[in-house]
């Protein structure tokens, strides 16, 4: 029976492993890391409203209570099963902004991930999937204060070093992980390192350029368009063709009776490759 890919000792996401790697001018200046926290997004909010800066980094081993999108959980692997961080913005930006930065960091991240020799494609808005299974998924939260932004926390959770059997039953056949997909495991300092660089490049290209350059690198990216999906809208369930992103960052559909809508935040389910 294979025992699927080993970990590598003592490999830790301390600021002193990661430093060697880490090139950067803004993000990860303040690096702020724990053995373990409830949830990095939590820690790096309750920054935004105190001390924090732009480009701080929260990062831990373990994450008990980990958040994703819609109030759901996520699943912290522990034993360096997987990387969980959170990346402290204050962009001067208006709060209805803040889902475009979804995208500028999932093509981040499957820019430095396609780096490491995996062909990732980004599900819309915010999964970094392997032959349809999920690897990375971010959760990006608003702080404002009425129509000003006073911070935007962009975390990140990805399964690095887990084994298939260390997902639970019901995630098997949904989401993999990095050393499953390569057959190796892989250093968390130098894969933290990897994706804080490109998240401060195409932070800094959005923050130069706005949307446009994004969303074509997105589009190149996607696995959502020109498919059939299913959306779930919380309220109601459409079906209908991905057809292109809006330059607000919501996904612009075709329903089946014609019609054309969009979604700035729900579920899309692939339902069959264009
Ligand atoms: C999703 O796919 O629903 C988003 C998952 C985001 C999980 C990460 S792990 C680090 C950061 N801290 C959290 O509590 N959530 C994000």
């Amino acid at each position: 029976m294979s025992r699927g890919p080993e970990r590598l000792r003592g490999d830790s996401v301390r600021f002193a492993e990661v430093e060697p790697f880490l090139h950067t001018r803004w993000v990860g200046k303040n690096f702020f890391h724990w053995e373990c926290l409830d949830s990095t997004n939590t820690q790096a909010k309750f920054l935004v409203q105190t001390t924090g800066c732009h480009g701080d980094v929260v990062v831990c081993e373990q994450q008990t209570q980990g958040r994703g999108r819609r109030g759901r959980s996520w699943l912290s692997m522990p034993e360096g099963g997987g990387l969980f961080f959170s990346v402290l913005l204050r962009p001067e930006l208006p709060p209805h902004c803040a889902p475009e930065l979804t995208l500028v960091t999932a093509v981040a991240l499957a820019k430095a991930i396609r780096g490491l020799g995996i062909e990732v494609w980004i599900k819309w808005p915010n999964d970094i999937q392997v032959g349809g299974k999920k690897l990375v998924g971010i959760l990006t939260e608003l702080i404002a204060d009425g129509k000003k932004t006073q911070g935007v926390v962009v975390g990140i959770g990805m399964n690095l070093n887990g084994r298939e059997e260390d997902f639970p039953e019901e995630l098997r056949g949904r989401a993999t992980s990095l050393a499953v997909v390569s057959g190796k495991p892989h250093s968390k300092a130098f894969v933290l390192a990897m994706l804080l660089q490109h998240l401060e490049h195409w932070f800094d290209l959005y923050m130069r350029e706005g949307f446009i350059p994004i969303a074509a690198e997105w589009t190149v990216l996607s696995s959502t368009l020109g498919r059939r999906v299913r959306v779930d809208l919380g309220n109601e369930v459409k079906e209908g063709e991905a057809l292109h992103i809006h330059s607000s960052g919501a996904l612009v559909l075709r329903g089946d009776d014609g019609e054309l809508f969009s979604v700035l935040a729900g579920d899309v389910e692939h339902l069959r490759p264009a």
